[in-house]
């Protein structure tokens, strides 16, 4: 600054001594005309800057002007830095902006959030999505024009944000359940969490009908044992009398102990580390070991047929195959009337992957059954199952073994001609 005006003192001097001089030699219009000339010259070097400077700010880019000397270019110089500056900060910014909208897009909850008249201000994708929402259409519209369950509506009103709204029927197909929570921040505003408990919901859900199942399972043998003890207690029976009344209560116990052993036999799975992908599973043992309890269950009223048509082994784990196995036989045989053939294969089948497969000659399975028969208790013939002992457990746990596996279990069936239960291993598990 202090150059700058040195620097125009300087150019005052000259016009006034080259005008002292002119005068003298020339007359006073010509000193006047000089001093105006040498005065104009700053004049016009700035409007000429200036001008400049006005081109660049029109197209945004006064940092990349070349800089002029002399009086303007430290103003420009600190200008362009200025500018610069800003631009970053600008940049830094937006881009911070750009990671919070990309985390609150990459959260599984619907987030939204209302200024202080409840308007939206943003909200990202999943609350689009259970609402019905659309950002760019809403976007500062008040929410209770836009969802106007009238739960919502009250919970809006009575603004007690500490408690949280649990409303179902929600989403595009109106079949999840949300739980939503105002939590208030800045000045009046609002953010709005949104959490799908639709699957939390589901296994609670599971949970009870899984306790009100075994707890039915357990009352009727206990009712019926409880009613023979009773019987044997208060009559005075013959020998023979009581010792069948002796066998029938222990088939009661029998069943009942079946249960147990099929519950904790689930419990440990779910409880159990998955199986080791280095355990080799010998498949010639394993199938005389399930030919043997086949014949001991059926006790001859079925021809079998056992094949071990490749003798790949199968890494896994011994107890969890031979279980999942033998369930599939087992039923074969309970299912399968007197005079049927059942057929166990272990195959390579032309993708590659190890197939168990148990098909037998029994009544097959009506195809709206097919898809629930893994499911804990489900049953096509209730009495059928209970009166072969089984406990309605037996598929939900080779489907969880077959899982454990990395299997796939695949049921086959025609009502009246049999069915093919298929449990088919990766290559991985196979042993070379
Ligand atoms: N080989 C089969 N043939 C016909 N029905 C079968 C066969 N295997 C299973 N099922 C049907 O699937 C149901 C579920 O089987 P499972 O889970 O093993 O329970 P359960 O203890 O009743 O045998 C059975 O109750 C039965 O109705
Ligand atoms: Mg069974």
């Amino acid at each position: 600054m202090i150059s700058a005006l040195i620097r125009f003192a300087f150019l005052v001097c000259l016009a006034l001594i080259a005008a002292f001089i002119t005068l003298y030699s020339w007359g006073p219009e010509y000193a006047i005309l000089i001093a105006v000339a040498l005065l104009s010259i700053p004049l016009i070097y700035s409007y000429i800057n200036l001008a400049r400077l006005g081109n660049y700010v029109q197209l945004d880019s006064v940092e990349l002007m070349p800089l002029p000397s002399g009086f303007w270019e430290d103003i420009f110089f600190k200008l362009q830095r200025l500018i610069k500056t800003l631009k970053q900060r600008i940049r830094n910014i937006e881009q911070q902006h750009d990671h919070f909208i990309e985390a609150f897009q990459a959260s599984p909850n619907g987030i939204l959030m209302l200024d202080e008249d409840d308007q939206i201000e943003w909200c990202n994708s999943i609350a689009e999505r259970f609402f019905g929402l659309v950002y760019k259409r809403d976007v500062m519209q008040r929410i209770n024009f836009l969802i106007r369950r009238p739960e919502f509506i009250q919970y809006l009103n009575k603004r007690h944000f500490d408690e949280s709204l649990l409303m179902e029927r929600m989403g595009p197909s109106s079949n999840l359940s949300l739980m939503l929570q105002a939590f208030p921040f800045g000045n009046q505003r609002h953010l709005l969490l949104v959490q799908n408990i639709t699957d939390l919901q589901k296994a609670d859900a599971m949970r009870r009908d899984f306790v009100a199942n075994v707890s039915h399972e357990m009352r009727t043998p206990i009712t019926v044992l409880m009613g023979f003890l009773e019987t044997v207690q208060s009559l005075d029976l013959e020998k023979s009398q009581r010792d069948q009344y002796f066998d029938m209560m222990m088939s009661q116990a029998q069943r009942m102990k079946s249960l147990v052993e099929d519950l904790l036999t689930l419990a440990n799975l779910e409880a159990n580390a998955l199986p080791a992908t280095t355990n080799e599973v010998n498949i010639v043992t394993l199938m005389a070991l399930l030919r043997n309890d086949a014949e001991a269950l059926s006790k001859g009223k079925h021809a079998f047929n056992f094949d071990v048509a490749n003798t790949h082994n199968l890494y896994g784990d011994e107890r969890e195959i031979l279980s999942a196995f033998s369930n599939l036989v087992a039923n074969a045989i309970r299912y399968t009337p007197d005079g049927g053939s059942i057929h166990v294969k272990w195959d390579i089948n032309a993708q590659g992957r190890g197939e168990f497969s148990v098909r037998d000659t029994g009544p097959g399975i009506a195809s709206e059954h097919l898809s629930r028969l893994t499911e804990r208790f489900y049953r096509v013939d209730r009495s059928r199952s209970r009166d072969t002992g089984g406990t309605g457990l037996g598929l939900a746990i080779v489907k969880h073994i077959a899982s454990r596996h990395q299997a796939q279990l695949n049921i086959e069936s025609t009502p009246g001609r049999g069915s093919t239960f298929t449990l088919s291993f990766p290559q991985e598990r196979l042993a070379p």
